[in-house]
């Protein structure tokens, strides 16, 4: 096994952390020193559902098209992929662009967005995280901007919460009619699953039609069933004009991005974009993701049934906890915050979490919990036993 030292010798990391994975297995990870730990992170909304889900692992194994796929010929399976997601997505979404990643997607709806508007601005949440492109980082948190000086574009942010007197603040960014979208995730997992009032919801739609700056759906945590519904944005009563997707299309599987379109938005891209993506949807990725969406389309109603029921669970277990320090909770479907409004303790309970054998995030003041979509309640009940240890 590789020292700490020799590790971080050659490869660069972002806050690393000391676990070595060996493998997963349904709602578990193993180090490479056999210590299991319940994964209740499942790699940041990835395995929604499920480590090891054999119907994914079925179509990787009996994979039998080409090893690669030129972006300029033409390969079926990407139709019924594209075809697949836009009959899946919320509105008026019609055309997807190929893409490896959810910084990708973000990129491309950031390229189309200033295409479609011919303007430059955006408007975006304080505190947010879009990916790790210079675009994602230039609609993301502030502080990349004070820490890379020179990204690109002007993008004014948003504080939360989203209620009323936010709402007054972005009529006032946008009545100038020269920002060209404003992008969020609709339910916030980056920011501690930060769930915006329905009011501003619909104000904000209603304010982006009025003004013509196009409305993205950043839906690359939140997307497949993660929040309770297939994707974050239809519990609001919005269509947006671009959404973003990844991380769970593939379940772990393969790297995959998309970003999907309104037909107006996709022809101006496809007349003046630029979005050949020599990686994006690789075979082996296109057809993983075919049956997750297979397995999400077949199963949805009992997906979604089982995370209600698993959600409430975890709400009341979270209710009954004897928190050391005071806790409110932040529930969308299986995206679960636990805000102590103290970044230190956060962070104290998550490892404490680790070390006893439970893998959370923690997100600035808040604790993450992010199980798997189809998790059973003895699992649920064994992780949930671990935190209320650790609190
Ligand atoms: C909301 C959101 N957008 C974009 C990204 C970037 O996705 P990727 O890491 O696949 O490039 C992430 C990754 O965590 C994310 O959470």
């Amino acid at each position: 096994m590789a020292s700490k030292s020799e590790e971080s010798q050659f490869l660069a990391r972002e806050s690393p952390e000391d676990l070595q994975v060996a493998r997963t297995d349904g709602n578990y990870l193993f180090d490479v020193e056999g210590k299991q730990y319940v994964d209740f992170l499942m790699g940041w909304c990835v395995g929604n559902f499920g480590w090891g889900n054999l119907v994914l692992l079925e179509a990787t194994a009996l994979f039998e098209g080409p090893d690669y796929v030129y972006p300029g010929y033409s390969y079926a399976p990407w139709n019924e992929l594209a075809s697949l997601l836009v009959s899946m997505s919320p509105g008026s979404l019609k055309k997807c662009f190929r893409a490896t990643g959810g910084s990708e997607a973000v990129d491309l709806a950031l390229q189309a967005a200033m295409l479609h508007t011919g303007r430059s601005k955006f408007v975006s949440l304080e505190g947010s995280y879009h990916g790790n492109t210079i675009g994602g980082l230039s609609v993301g948190a502030s502080e990349y901007r004070e820490d890379c000086k020179n990204l690109l574009t002007r993008c004014y942010k948003i504080k939360p919460p989203l209620n009323a007197k936010s709402l007054a603040r972005v009529e006032t960014l946008l009545k100038e009619r020269d920002v060209a979208a404003f992008i969020m995730e609709p339910i916030s997992i980056n920011l501690g699953v930060l769930i915006p009032e329905p009011e501003f919801m619909t104000g904000l739609a209603d304010l982006c039609r009025r003004t013509g700056t196009l409305l993205i759906m950043d839906e690359v945590a939140t997307g497949f069933g993660r929040t309770g519904t297939l994707f974050a944005s239809e519990q609001f009563d919005i269509e947006p004009d671009i959404m973003c997707v990844a991380k769970a299309i593939t379940g772990g599987l393969g790297g995959m991005g998309a970003m999907i379109a309104t037909a107006p938005v996709a022809k101006s891209m496809e007349e003046k974009g630029h979005f050949y993506s020599t990686y994006g949807w690789h075979p082996r990725s296109v057809a993983v993701a075919i049956a997750a969406l297979g397995y999400i389309t077949r199963h949805s109603q009992r997906l979604l049934k089982d995370v209600a029921t698993t959600s409430a669970y975890c709400r009341e277990r979270l209710m009954a906890m004897p928190f050391k320090k005071p806790a409110s909770f932040r529930i969308a479907g299986l995206a679960i915050g636990v805000d102590f409004g103290d970044e230190s303790h956060a962070a104290e309970v998550q490892a404490k979490c680790r070390h006893e054998g439970l893998l959370v995030a923690n997100e600035g003041d808040s604790l993450l919990l992010l199980p798997a979509l189809n998790i059973d309640r003895a699992v649920a009940a064994q992780g949930l036993d671990i935190l209320e240890r650790c609190i």
